[in-house]
Parts: structure tokens; sequence; C-alpha cells
């Protein structure tokens, strides 16, 4: 017989209502084409800003031909967990790719594939720091305040203890770790790279400076750089900092990569630590053999000519939307990477904006707490390689007429 007590249901039923009195209300959009700069959404025609799909490779012929040759060749699934019986040769490759063309800032570097960035970050923060008798009890972990919820959710189900920095701030984490010098075990920076909901970037190279002088890993989430950022497109990390023991690299494969996945790279001896110990790699069914695959067709397109060229082009459309933002009566967030938000302010507000934007057919998101803090609801502008011009100018031409009329 099905439960349906009402005070079991009176707390949630309250608790949405609550989230719509507020404009927090989310709600799924559903694609009925392949991820690209114009698809076809809830069967309407639109020009999409919403995707993390920067080198514009979801629905790249290639990787479409890769995953149909990967699941040929290994099935549909992995059939299990990477430790019993589903880590496949697909999955050992891109492994050994991954670290061959984004470890050079490791010694020793190998790298360990997982199925979601989110368990990456898990799997990273819940493991580097649970070692000793007390099982991590007394890891300290000093974190940026802008941090990605995978690493805030890491950090929490650690066992260590949280130090909260103000954000991109290294002399206020400087002070930090000097006051705790006597304290506690192992020590971790963590940080995003690009910034999820910002767009700006972590001073990695003073991030590392801290933790090579106080004894500490530097853990660099790179979910929105790898791909975009760094000579081919090897990471924030190829490009701002020097090779270093303490660095632990998380990337993630859904966005610029166009596929699934993600990956940490680190030096062996840590990734052996997580093969043995990570809880998020161990108990759980391996990712199909066949993504693996087509994850090792799109390092070759990223770092090939002709991920160059989409870089550079990617990098002309955020120059020009830059521009654009700025004669809004918004305020644009200053940042140089493909996540370009506007603050607008109130929640309501946000929504109309883009519910306004949807009218002109452009799908451009509204973030809202508890995403970004109270206050700063933002439309995030996300660009592609995949889109043109000729998309920025048809989003310029909406933004300016709503900017005068809302
Ligand atoms: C900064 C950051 N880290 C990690 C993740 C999680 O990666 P995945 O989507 O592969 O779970 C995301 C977004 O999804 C992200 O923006």
């Amino acid at each position: 017989m099905s439960d349906t007590s009402p005070a079991l249901f009176e707390p949630l039923k309250q608790g949405l209502a609550d989230i719509e009195r507020n404009g927090l209300r989310r709600r799924r959009r559903i694609a009925d084409s392949a991820c690209a700069a114009h698809m076809t959404v809830d069967g309407r025609e639109i020009i999409g800003f919403a995707s993390n799909d920067y080198l514009g490779l979801a629905a790249h012929e290639t990787l479409r031909e890769a995953l149909a040759e990967g699941a040929q060749k290994y099935g549909a699934g992995s059939g299990g967990s990477h430790l019993l019986g589903g880590h496949s040769r697909a999955h050992a490759k891109l492994e050994d790719d991954l670290a061959a063309f984004s470890g050079g800032f490791v010694d020793q570097p190998r790298a360990l594939y997982f199925s979601t960035g989110y368990m990456a970050n898990l799997a990273t923060l819940t493991t580097l720091g649970a070692v000793g008798p007390s099982g991590g009890r007394d890891t300290l972990m000093f974190c940026d305040a802008l941090n990605h919820a995978s690493l805030i959710d890491g950090a929490r189900l650690s066992r260590a203890q949280i130090r909260v920095y103000p954000h991109a701030d290294a002399e206020a984490l400087d002070a930090l770790l000097e006051a705790s010098a006597n304290e506690g075990g192992t020590k971790i920076i963590v940080t995003d790279s690009v910034f999820s909901m910002d767009g700006d970037i972590a001073p990695l190279g003073s991030l590392l400076e801290l933790a090579e002088r106080h004894g500490a890993w530097l853990v660099v989430d790179d979910a929105h750089g790898f791909g975009v950022l760094g000579p081919q497109g090897r990471g924030a990390l190829a490009e701002a900092a020097s090779r270093s023991p303490h660095l632990v690299y998380v990337g993630t494969l859904g966005k610029a990569a166009g596929v699934s996945g993600a990956f940490v790279i680190a030096h062996e001896t840590v990734i052996e630590w997580f093969v043995q110990r990570a809880r998020p790699y161990i108990f759980t069914t391996a990712s199909a053999p066949a993504v693996a695959h087509a994850v090792s067709a799109s390092l070759q397109i990223i770092g090939s000519g002709e991920g160059d060229a989409r870089r550079a082009h990617l990098a002309t459309l955020i120059d020009s939307t830059r521009a654009m933002l700025k004669r809004t009566r918004w305020s644009p967030v200053d940042s140089h990477t493909a996540v370009q938000p506007l603050i607008i302010g109130g929640n309501e507000e946000t929504l109309r904006l883009a519910a306004a934007l949807d009218e002109y057919r452009m799908w451009v998101p509204a973030i809202r707490p508890p995403t970004v803090p109270a206050g700063t609801s933002r439309l995030r502008i996300s660009l592609s390689a995949a889109h043109s011009h000729d998309d920025l100018a048809k989003l310029d031409n909406a933004l300016q007429t709503l900017s005068n009329r809302l």
C-alpha cells in the first residue's frame, strides 16, 4: 500500500513553494538535436549559449564515428567497476594519452579516468588527505570561496578541517597557511582554475608558490580550462605553473573535449593511492569503453592544428562579447574566457531577461542562488567555437534592445 501521509509530503511541498516564490525554480529544457550553436530545443530552433562545448566538438563527425567504432569494438557497457572486470583497453589507453597530453607539470605523471568530474573531485578531496592513523581528521583543506559545488561537497565529505579563503586572494591564503604552521597533518589548497560562474582565473602561479613554501598539495580543477587554455589546449597548469610534485590536476571531458568523464593527473604514487582508496572510483561501474575511445579521438583534435584554429576563433568571439556586454546597462564580469557572465542582480529580473531572450530564440541560462551569491543573479553566456560572429550580432541586437526596454 502506498504511503501518501500528508506529514511526509508537507515539508517537500513547503520547500517547493518557497523555491517558486523566490524565483528559484529550475526547469529542464529538452534538446531534440545534438549540442550545437544552432539546435532544436523543446521543438523550437534556437541559438544556444548554454553549453560548455567550448570547442564545438560535441557534434563533431570524427567523435561520432569514434563513439560508434568504440561501441562496435567494446560493446555498449563496461560490465563492471574498474577493479572488478570493467577496466578496458580503451580506458587504459585514454589514461596514457591524458598523462602524455597534460602531465608535463608533474614528475612521473599518471592519469586516472573517472565517469564524471563530480566524482573525480569527490575522489580527490576524500582520498588525498585521508592518510595516517586519523584517516584524515587532522588534514587541513584551504578552499577558495567560489569553488565549484563538487569541490565543496568533496571537502565536506572528507574528514578534513575546512578553511575558506576569500576568492582568488593569495595573500589571505598565505596568512591562513602561516597561522596553521604548527597545526594539522596534510595540507591541501583547493581551487577551480577558471571559475565556472564568473569566468575569471585563479592566481595559479602564486598558489603553487604557496603550496611549495607551506608543504601543501595544490588541487586544481581545470574543468573550464582543459582543451581551451595553454599550448595546444593542454590546460591551465601548462600555461601558468612550473613543474612541481605538489600539483594534483583535475580535468573534465564533457566540456571542451565534447564527450564526458574526467581525469586526475598527479605523481604516480598519488594515483596508485587513489586506485587503492578512492571510493568514488572503486565503487561504481566503469563508464562505457566507447566513451573513453571517443575521448582519445577528441584529444587528437584538441592538440591538432584544427584545435588551434578553434581556439583562435573562440578568442575572437570572446573579444566581441566583452565589447558587446559593456554596451548594455547591466554589469559584465571581467572575464577573458569562454564563460561571459552578465550580472543582473535580482532573480525575477534575471528570469525576465532570459525569457525575453528566449523570444528572440536565444538560450542564455539564468543563474541564481545557491549557484551564485544572493543579489548577483546573472545570465551566463557560454561561447563555443561553433558560434559565428553572426550569432553574436543577433545576441548583441537582442541585448541592446532589451537593455533599453526592460
Ligand atoms: C568547475 C567544475 N568542476 C567540476 C564539474 C563537474 O564535472 P562533470 O560535469 O563532468 O561532473 C563542473 C561542471 O559540471 C564544473 O563546472
